[in-house]
């Protein structure tokens, strides 16, 4: 009896273990070139990835142009803003529509005193007002400044951050001011860590004119790019990523929605930053456009990726749109000459028009732009027609540009199924944009989605995320998900003659009220947190080779690819099963060694969250290999990376 419950033990104890597999593959024997813009990332400001998010400002509504995107109102003016007389005092404040500081910013603040005094409070981007979310570190020196304009004012203009209470937490700042619109400029530092708010008092009598307030760290990237900067945690993360490519700005925002004016106009977004004209986010918020195409380019050279920016084809978002917006031909015809523009604005010699701007903001070598996608998740043949003007006059203006076409929001049935055969019959040597987002079976089970793809016309993959069953309004994901993502990529890379590019989508989301789930990597104003599938993209672009290699498994339930470097082989083995897997590898070519183990397992319902953001991540190991051959348990619900030193 004993004997019998202390096997019973070691069999609960011992982990559970699957049949052994054996890989063979000899890194001589090359298949083909991997693209060497394979893994890329998408931006798109949703789930306040941009403002709110990546682009450094804290203030939210600095300028009093806030309104949303359908069923505007006037007091939308004043979101994100708390404004009082100071107690027992009498104060008038009045938005303005006109005389503002450009025409493309007209609203602001005029406050009227007389021997009084007010106080105006921004919440910053946090969703409770109650607390402030405006987070500030102790010790921290932030970038604060604010045009004034006085109309027989006199008195003081002070600036500070401020608690709950309104009372100051950091120095406070006076500054006077002139007759026309003039910014003033100072450097804020608390003396606490807090969720705190930035306060504005005026005191005096007459009429001063407030606009353009802005908050921001001192320790971003960018500080001098025009639009001010970004948050450098989040560009940390998106580095890390070695993105290849960075596609941008949208999705939907690059088509806009509902009506024309809200499709996203490159030239609102670049020149000085008061002079850009805001636009309700289709997403929710409003897009101040401090993060603009200028800021985007920077950012794109700053992470290493190629730029590829997403112009709409004159036509809006088409799930969405709702009313009769379609451009006639003539107007397609004079709206290339946007596109045509805005790559003169990455390229053009700084005697150009959009060059010199370009030089002026702080870049006078070109970028190096190489694709324009134009469309995002458009389909039929009035898209086609569409893209087939703009296409024919970027061609003959840029013919060394690459024009990425839209197949549509779905992977399968009829209409992505009309649109590869318009696209290959009408624009065979474009590249081809899919997108779709499915459940991680789904995932599971399309591994071989490229395997038959006729290899002419090439693939980009531009929005893909697996998510588990639908819980309320969101699309889970967790390790389960990521390691679905992780088998699919093993295809991506094994036809990666084909699938020259491939982006995970959204990429940011900010932790409240998300508007689309699942994403990559989640933030709020004090911390990062990385998904798993982050984590996978991450360990697959790090690890990314220059052509794949002949390989062999005798296993029909791993998913896995082998690669080459110039100096490494690189096996990529995802194990799904919740069962460990004794894995030898049989490898020629490679001579006896040490090679890098790279994990990611776990539990596949467990993700990372704010209270435990390292739940899921990789662990590093080694494994030898000795006249060829390698001996490693692959473990249970995992994705492992070897990679063995060729020389
Ligand atoms: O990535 C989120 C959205 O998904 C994109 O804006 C759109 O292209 C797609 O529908």
């Amino acid at each position: 009896m004993r004997r019998m419950l202390a096997s019973l033990m070691l069999l609960v104890l011992l982990p559970a273990v699957s049949m052994a597999a054996t890989l063979s593959a000899d890194a001589n024997a090359v298949a083909h070139e991997i693209s060497d813009t394979l893994y890329g990332l998408f931006f798109e400001d949703i789930n306040y990835a941009a403002d709110g998010g990546l682009y450094a400002e804290l203030l939210l509504n600095r300028s009093f142009e806030y309104q949303k995107i359908l069923n505007p109102q006037r007091a939308d003016r004043y979101t994100g803003w708390n404004i009082n007389a100071l107690p027992f005092q009498k104060a008038d404040w009045q938005l303005m529509e006109e005389g503002g500081l450009h025409p493309n910013n007209p609203h602001y603040l005029s406050v009227s005193l007389q021997d009084s005094g007010m106080r105006m409070m921004n919440q910053g981007y946090c969703s409770s007002a109650l607390s402030g979310g405006v987070y500030v570190e102790a010790g921290k020196n932030y970038d604060f400044s604010l045009y004034l304009r006085r109309e027989d004012f006199t008195g003081t203009v002070t600036a500070f951050i401020a608690n709950a209470g309104a009372q100051p937490i950091s120095n406070s700042v006076t500054f006077d001011a002139d007759a026309e619109w003039k910014k003033y400029t100072a450097v804020l530092t608390p003396e606490k860590t807090a969720d705190a708010w930035l306060c504005v008092t005026v005191e005096g009598s007459g009429r001063m004119d407030v606009d353009m307030l802005s908050l921001m760290p001192q320790d971003r990237i960018g500080r001098d790019w025009p639009g001010g900067g970004l948050r450098s945690d989040l560009v940390e993360a998106l580095r890390d990523l070695k993105p290849a490519f960075l596609r941008f700005p949208g999705g939907c925002v690059a088509e806009g929605s509902y009506y024309r004016e809200n499709a996203y106009n490159w030239k609102d977004t670049v020149g000085p930053v008061e002079q850009r004209r805001e636009n309700p986010n289709t997403w929710g918020g409003m897009q101040t456009y401090g993060l603009g195409y200028y800021e985007y380019f920077c950012l794109a050279e700053e992470i290493g990726a190629l730029p590829l920016p997403v112009v709409h084809a004159g036509m809006l978002c088409q799930a969405r749109d709702r009313q009769d917006t379609d451009y006639t031909p003539d107007e397609v015809r004079a709206y290339a000459q946007d596109i045509l523009d805005l790559i003169e604005f990455a390229t053009g010699d700084t005697d150009t028009v959009w060059g010199g701007l370009r030089a002026r903001m702080g870049h006078p070598a070109p970028f190096d732009l190489r694709y324009i996608a134009i469309g995002n998740e458009n389909w039929g043949t009035a898209y086609f027609t569409r893209y087939g003007i703009l296409r024919k006059i970027v061609k003959e203006k840029y013919p060394d540009i690459t024009c990425i076409v839209a197949a549509g929001p779905v992977a399968e049935g009829t209409l992505i199924r009309d649109s590869w055969n318009q696209i290959r019959t009408r624009f065979p040597d474009d590249v081809v944009d899919e997108h779709y987002y499915m459940e991680s079976n789904w995932f599971l089970k399309n591994t071989g989605r490229y395997d038959s793809y006729p290899r002419t016309t090439k693939v980009f993959l531009g929005e893909y995320a697996a998510h588990e069953p639908v819980q309320g309004s969101r699309r889970p994901n967790n390790l389960h998900a990521a390691l679905c993502e992780a088998a699919y990529m093993t295809g991506l890379e094994r036809n990666s003659d084909l699938v020259i590019m491939a982006a995970y989508a959204p990429l940011l989301a900010r932790e409240e009220k998300p508007a689309w789930t699942p994403d990559l990597i989640w933030f709020n104003e004090k911390a990062v947190v990385l998904t798993p599938s982050y984590h996978v993209q991450k360990m697959f672009a790090n690890t990314v080779g220059d052509q794949v290699v002949e390989s062999a498994l005798d296993d029909g339930k791993l998913y896995h690819v082998v690669t080459r470097t110039d100096t490494h082989l690189q096996i990529k083995v995802v194990n799904m099963q919740e069962e460990e897997v004794p894995f030898s590898m049989r490898l020629s070519h490679v001579p006896d060694g040490e090679g890098m183990v790279t994990c990611l397992s776990g539990t596949p319902k467990h993700t990372n969250s704010f209270v435990k953001p390292e739940k899921v991540i990789p662990v590093q190991n080694r494994c030898a290999v000795s006249g060829g051959s390698a001996e490693y348990v692959l473990p249970a619900s995992s994705v492992t990376i070897f990679e063995f030193p060729l020389k």
